[in-house]
């Protein structure tokens, strides 16, 4: 569909855009809606400037690593200047740290980054600062382990919604239905002003999600009373599969640079985190499934992290046959892969956040882990759509996966970011012809 030329041009656009999204050090998700350093953004944005500043793009993760707290957590965002049009801002977080952060965390792919960042261009100064960063990525992965793990199946638990990555997913409604949705701070909607609302999460999820910001900040932040008593308390398929695959990408980076006392606990790690994805099957669904810790109860049904399973390693089986069956079942019935929540769902919502858009980031996670277990025509099938979509409807934060129309923000970085490293590029790493 893309011609060279018009991939040339889009690359322009890309850099551009991740241009004017740079603040110094850091990179913004969008201006406006997104005007701090969010955590996996800056990762993977990361990886899209490295396509053409290696230097800067080492600069993104150290600077991201500024916010991160004395117990090892990497927050969600750090507030590196003031933006009074952002809600909720850092006096609603309370958090004691400069620069100032929120309380939570996200899904932590900055190993896996920094694995593709040293492969890039390796050369002793760029493995200082892999050895430097390893150090403090291990301590980030140990706090998981602490403070975020499912006693019963050895799996990685949220316990806000937007630690996910994965803000609205309909497998949040029920836990989140727990929560009081009046004691948290009054929300202010400074979103709607950059989106239009059918295209965000309710007022009754802002709602909750203010609670539990409220709940954290009574409590200081201290890990281990939210870790533990959290109203909200779920195990996640999806950050399960990227921290895992995390602690195989830090096992990695550990053994390149001869970082041999850390080996034992990472590797330790990953058989537990191993097991913890297999205890998140579902037999009946025929898939890795969400857990609420308070109920027990599963949430039984295929989201797009679902598919995040190869990413972490998943190889041959029946567990990866039932997986593709999904996949394909979906995949029938959108035009662009791959819809943020199953389209056969009662729930499903083509335009809203994380209720069944397609993310760019997302596809290149489960296009990547794909073709590692051997599956080109399924992860070229995702990439030709990322493309597509891009070609369409521009840089965009999601995507109507039926029409392929653009949603949420504009100029969006992470989007831009994988088209440089990857849907504009074809399996031998050159432009579409
Ligand atoms: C939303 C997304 C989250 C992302 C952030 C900035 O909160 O759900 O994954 O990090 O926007 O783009």
């Amino acid at each position: 569909m893309n011609t060279r030329r018009q991939d040339q041009d889009l690359d322009s656009v890309a850099r551009a855009i991740l241009a004017g999204n740079d603040r110094g050090g850091f990179t913004i998700p969008t201006a406006g809606l997104y005007p701090f350093q969010w955590n996996w953004d800056s990762a993977l944005t990361a990886l899209g400037i490295a396509t053409y500043d290696l230097d800067r793009a080492w600069r993104e993760i150290e600077t991201l690593f500024l916010g991160q707290w004395d117990d090892g957590m990497v927050p969600h965002i750090v507030f590196h200047l003031e933006d009074p049009g952002y809600f909720p801002g850092p006096e609603h977080w309370g958090v004691d740290h400069r620069p100032r952060t929120s309380g939570y965390s996200q899904p932590p792919v900055v190993a896996s980054v920094v694995r593709r960042l040293l492969e890039r261009g390796a050369n002793a100064a760029a493995e200082a600062r892999a050895g430097a960063l390893v150090a403090r990525i291990d301590r980030w992965h140990e706090w998981f382990f602490r403070y975020r793990r499912d006693p019963a199946t050895g799996a990685v638990t949220i316990a806000h919604p937007w630690e996910s990555g994965r803000d609205n997913l309909p497998d949040w409604d029920a836990p989140m239905a727990a929560v009081d949705s009046s004691v948290g701070d009054p929300v202010r909607r400074n979103d709607l002003e950059h989106v239009e609302a059918a295209q965000r999460p309710s007022q009754d999820d802002y709602a909750r999600y203010m609670a539990l910001v409220g709940f954290g900040r009574d409590r200081n932040w201290e890990p281990s009373a939210i870790g533990a008593e959290s109203p909200f308390r779920v195990s996640d398929p999806g950050m399960t599969a990227i921290l895992l695959r995390a602690e195989r990408d830090l096992l990695e980076l550990a053994d390149r640079l001869a970082l041999t006392d850390r080996i034992p606990a990472i590797r330790s790690r990953v058989g537990s985190l191993e097991r913890g994805l297999e205890g998140l099957w579902s037999e009946e669904a025929g898939a890795y499934c969400s857990r609420d810790l308070r109920t027990g109860k599963v949430a039984g049904e295929v989201n797009s992290a679902t598919f995040l399973a190869f990413y972490a390693g998943l190889g041959e089986g029946p567990r990866a046959d039932r997986l593709r069956h999904h996949f394909d079942r979906i995949a029938d019935r959108v035009r662009f892969t791959v819809p943020s929540y199953d389209p056969a769902e009662a729930r499903f919502e083509p335009r809203r956040y994380w209720r069944g858009p397609t993310w760019i980031v997302i596809n290149r996670l489960i296009a990547m882990g794909l073709e590692e277990s051997g599956d080109g025509q399924r992860s070229e099938r995702i990439r030709r759509d990322s493309a597509a979509l891009i070609g369409k409807a521009g840089f965009r934060e999601y995507y109507d996966p039926l029409t392929g129309d653009g949603c949420g923000g504009d100029s969006f970085s992470w989007t831009a970011a994988m088209w440089l490293d990857w849907a504009g590029r074809g399996s031998d790493g050159a432009p579409d012809d």
